[in-house]
């Protein structure tokens, strides 16, 4: 199957495309993203990630290159063009191609780049579980907005790695969890499931808000507080939740084992009864 890619409007095989090197997105992470996925062909949460899209390009002030008709039309032709069983489309918005300069010249063209691969399976690590490190949040302070500036990230997760972990969880200066290198962070304890509020200091997850919903149509108690680092360590259950990695459990926290319970594969279930199948 071929991975394919779309700049501009216009679809090329994936090792065809090629942005200019003075692209802002490249030269100062001047761009936002989105990753929308499929299950049984169907795109998952699309309204949800194309307005959180728009925020984001809102917050930053880059103009819209589309309308969200025009979005959806272009992602529903990757999507047919590449031909997977399940579709993981990624998009990347730009401002534009400029001389380098932090200063924005007027007429600056956003551009849009989506690339488009097979949705990677993400059962192995469900069943298996992640283990996580905890490392400070030396981030930004508008982690809501998804912007592609993500070295902190990549840092955080190379000191997962270099570990021997998973994946690391942001810790607040008041020791409270915000979130993974790239998912939203639950627990549950005595059946009720506790996950970081909306805020500054994580990214609103689309997952996060489906699991929230699935959960209380399960019965099961949801709140959004801080949930301190040792409430994530004494809790029953944990999981991380994304669209790509969708439901993992955590089975240790600095090397510290957390339960593993029934209840994570029980919100699994009912979200993908809800909204995925
Ligand atoms: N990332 N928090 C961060 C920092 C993320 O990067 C992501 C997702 C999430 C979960 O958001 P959602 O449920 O909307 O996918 C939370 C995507 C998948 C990525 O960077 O690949």
């Amino acid at each position: 199957m071929p991975e394919i890619a779309c700049i501009n409007g216009k679809f090329m095989p994936l090792e065809q495309a090629t942005v200019p090197v003075e692209d802002r997105g490249y030269q100062f992470a001047d761009a936002v993203y989105e990753v929308v996925r499929t299950y049984r062909g169907r795109l998952f949460a699309l309204d949800e990630h194309l307005a959180r899209l728009f925020r984001s390009l809102d917050a930053i002030q880059i103009q819209h290159p589309y309308t969200v008709d025009q979005l959806k039309s272009l992602i529903g032709e990757a999507i047919q063009r590449a031909g997977f069983a399940e579709t993981m489309v990624y998009i990347q918005i730009s401002r534009g191609v400029a001389k380098r300069h932090r200063g924005v010249p007027a007429g600056c063209e956003p551009m849009f780049v989506m690339t488009v691969r097979a949705v990677p399976d993400s059962r192995p690590l469900r069943e298996r579980g992640a283990t996580v490190i905890t490392v400070p949040d030396n981030r930004w302070s508008r982690c809501d907005i998804k912007s592609v500036a993500l070295l902190a990230n990549v840092l955080a997760y190379q000191a997962a790695k270099h570990a021997g972990a998973t994946d690391a969880i942001f810790i607040a200066d008041d020791g409270t969890i915000n979130e993974a290198t790239a998912a939203n962070v639950f627990i549950i304890r005595n059946g009720e499931l506790l996950t970081p509020p909306e805020g500054p200091k994580i990214l609103s997850g689309i997952t996060r808000g489906k699991i929230l919903e699935a959960a209380r149509a399960a019965g099961l108690p949801a709140a959004e507080r801080r949930v301190t680092k040792a409430e994530l360590i004494g809790a029953d259950e944990a999981f991380l939740c994304s669209t790509t990695a969708e439901v993992v459990p955590i089975r240790s926290v600095d090397g510290q084992k957390i339960g593993t319970g029934p209840l994570a594969a029980r919100i699994y279930d009912q979200f993908i009864r809800m909204f995925a199948s």
